[in-house]
């Protein structure tokens, strides 16, 4: 017969198995994914290699990373002839070591902009500029990276001008034509690394956003009809929990569609969702952050061709949305799948799981 201590202790045990059930040793987001021919990764900050504990959780759930800021022109290319590589090698050094593979990301971005850059850059030397930059970093990372986003966020129909292009120092340069450069550069550059386009803003049923849909659409098949090598399309994806229902599968789904119908893999590439406006309670909050991964991710992974799902960071310790989208309340944000203590969220992490798990088979 069982001492009483001993059935306590066993009872408790059993409990707490069962508890964190989902929580197995294979159950590594990574591997879920892998299973169906998705890659799953985060974007890296460079303090991650200062976090021992940041780094266990990465290899253990992540088999990708995107440098969060290392490869943008405001890091890598401080000054007219001087170049910053060493937090990008870093960061590839680290993922090398621990079987991880690293994407690029970016290189030409309205955002990250150097002074040195902003005062010089005019109409007559921006090709040169952009051109060499494209050559040198691309040519630094030639055969190691897995891909690259190529052009970040270039659309802004708002902005009025044509083919619905984003005011930026390169648009007002050299116009449109700074998109087929950038590609076209990146690929002699290195021939191996897979090309995309990334973009924001196209998931919701708001006003505005059918311009935005229409107009990366148009770009898309405007670049693919010059056969410039565009390879893949970069869905940022930065969601709003608060506006779950303006969430709309089908319009996404339909919006995918087209892009895969173009013959253009998908990267889910920036994943997160804000809080801002969601209940203060974590447990509901979470909740309500999980059906917004869910709900994305069920409709998205329907598509093949999206091969990649990373989220922007994998640690709310580390997230941007907590200088981006700061709550009102004050508490910080639980936009990720681990807590601020490196703890996985269960309600977040099995919606994760759950849709990679449901996700239909793809070959990579
Ligand atoms: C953000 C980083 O996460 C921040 O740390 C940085 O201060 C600003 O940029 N879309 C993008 C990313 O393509 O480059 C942005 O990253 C987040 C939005």
């Amino acid at each position: 017969m069982m001492h009483r201590r001993d059935f306590i202790r066993t009872t408790a045990a059993t409990a707490l198995a069962s508890r964190f059930a989902w929580l197995r040793a294979d159950a590594a987001l990574k591997s879920k994914a892998a299973a169906k021919g998705i890659l799953y990764g985060s974007a890296g900050p460079i303090t991650l290699l200062q976090d021992q504990a940041y780094q266990q959780a990465f290899i253990k759930e992540c088999a990708i990373l995107t440098p969060e800021s290392e490869l943008k022109w405001g890091t890598v290319h401080p000054g007219l002839n001087t170049y910053n590589f060493g937090p990008g090698d870093a960061l590839l050094q680290w993922c090398q070591s621990n079987g991880i593979k690293m994407r690029g990301h970016t290189l030409a971005f309205w955002q990250s902009i150097p002074g040195w850059l902003q005062k010089t850059v005019n109409p007559s030397n921006a090709r040169d500029l952009l051109t060499q930059h494209i050559q040198t970093v691309c040519g630094h990372y030639a055969g190691k990276l897995h891909s690259w986003d190529v052009v970040n966020e270039a659309i802004q129909p708002e902005d009025h001008n044509p083919d619905g292009i984003r005011n930026s120092v390169w648009q007002a340069a050299m116009g449109t034509d700074y998109i087929p450069l950038a590609f076209n550069v990146a690929r002699q550059a290195d021939p191996q690394a897979l090309l995309v386009y990334n973009d924001f803003g196209v998931e919701y049923d708001f006003p505005g956003i059918d311009a935005r849909r229409t107009a990366i659409l148009n770009l898309i098949s405007k670049l693919k009809s010059q056969n410039v090598p565009i390879q893949a399309f970069g869905l940022q994806a930065h969601l709003y929990g608060g506006s779950l229902q303006k969430l709309n599968a089908k319009l996404l789904a339909g919006f995918l569609k087209s892009i895969s119908d173009m013959g253009l893999k998908i990267l889910v590439t920036e994943l997160d969702v804000q809080d801002k406006g969601l209940p203060a309670d974590p447990n509901a909050r979470d909740q309500a952050i999980a059906q917004s991964y869910s709900t994305f991710l069920n409709a998205v992974l329907q598509n093949t061709n999206v091969i990649v799902v990373e989220t922007w960071g994998l640690s709310d310790k580390y997230s941007w949305l907590k200088n981006h989208a700061p709550r009102d309340d004050g508490q910080d944000v639980r936009t990720l799948p681990y807590d601020a203590n490196y703890q996985p969220k269960s309600a977040v992490y099995q919606a994760i799981a759950q849709a990679f798990d449901a996700a239909p088979p793809r070959t990579v």
